[in-house]
């Protein structure tokens, strides 16, 4: 019988092969095999040694390529071959990551499994923009939504809303592209000032990186215009105002995006 394996999943970061952690690295360099998602650092998956087997679970956008239970059941059979698994996930494994039930299907067939945090997009993406999600006299907490459900619908919940109806923390929105109509319609309906500001930044971290600031009402107008695309974090709040942080580097291509002028 072969030595047992185990399961690391492992937080790639947001997109850039240096926000991964030492930890992920030295995890990485110890794999028989990589199961990695769509938005994972390609530097990373092109270092592997040959004898590294690496299997692409990636979904694109609404289209879910390997079902999740054949992932959780990929993940189990490799662990059982006595390989050490690295399990290669977007930003942080557990934050809308489904990490969680990758985690609970190793641990229920007795494989043993750890995790390595990442680097979240939903801190990591605005900073990299330039925008805190708390700042001192501006906002002191923030909350951090998917867009996205299980029936797909946009389904923004009311502390979300009181977040910004009530200035009462800054509103990060993940997956939340397709769906940014349907919450701009629920947050001025609620009572939101329309001139909130919102920030969209894509592919943060990548040289690709964009930010779009507007204010909430055109903000689905000017994303449109725009052709912004996933991934995106959208970020709801008084820290996405232009000018909030001055001589802030790493603003790469800012679309300066009110629109109303
Ligand atoms: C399935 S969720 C996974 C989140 C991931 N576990 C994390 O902690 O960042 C994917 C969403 O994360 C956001 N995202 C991930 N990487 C991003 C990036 N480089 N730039 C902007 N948004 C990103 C987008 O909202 C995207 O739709």
């Amino acid at each position: 019988m072969s030595a047992p394996g185990h399961v690391t999943l492992v937080g790639a970061g947001p997109g850039a092969a240096d926000l991964l952690t030492y930890r992920a690295w030295r995890a990485i360099a110890r794999a028989d095999v990589v199961v990695h998602d769509r938005l994972v650092p390609s530097e990373v998956l092109e270092d592997l040694g040959d004898d590294v087997e690496v299997i692409d679970v990636g979904k694109a956008p609404g289209a879910h390529k390997v079902p999740q239970d054949e992932i959780n059941a990929l993940l189990v059979r490799h662990a059982r071959a006595g390989r050490h698994v690295v399990r290669l996930k977007g930003g942080d494994p557990f934050v809308f990551g489904r990490g969680g039930e990758e985690y609970a299907a190793c641990a229920a067939a007795g494989v043993a499994v750890d995790v390595v945090p990442g680097v979240s997009s939903a801190l990591s993406v605005p900073a990299l923009a330039g925008i805190p999600l708390t700042h001192r006299g501006t906002t002191t907490a923030f909350h951090v939504v998917t867009a996205h459900t299980r029936t797909g619908e946009q389904d923004l919940d009311d502390v979300a809303v009181a977040c910004v109806t009530q200035h009462a923390a800054t509103l990060v929105v993940l997956m939340g592209v397709s769906s940014l109509p349907a919450i701009v319609t629920r947050l001025l309906d609620a009572g939101a000032d329309p001139d909130t500001p919102v920030a969209i930044v894509e592919r943060g971290s990548t040289p690709e990186q964009r930010v779009t600031r507007v204010g909430l009402d055109l903000a689905a107008k000017r994303a449109d215009e725009l052709g912004v695309r996933a991934p995106a974090v959208i970020v709801v709040g008084d820290v996405a105002a232009p000018g909030l942080l001055e001589g802030v580097s790493d603003r790469r291509d800012v679309v300066l995006g009110d629109a109303r002028g």
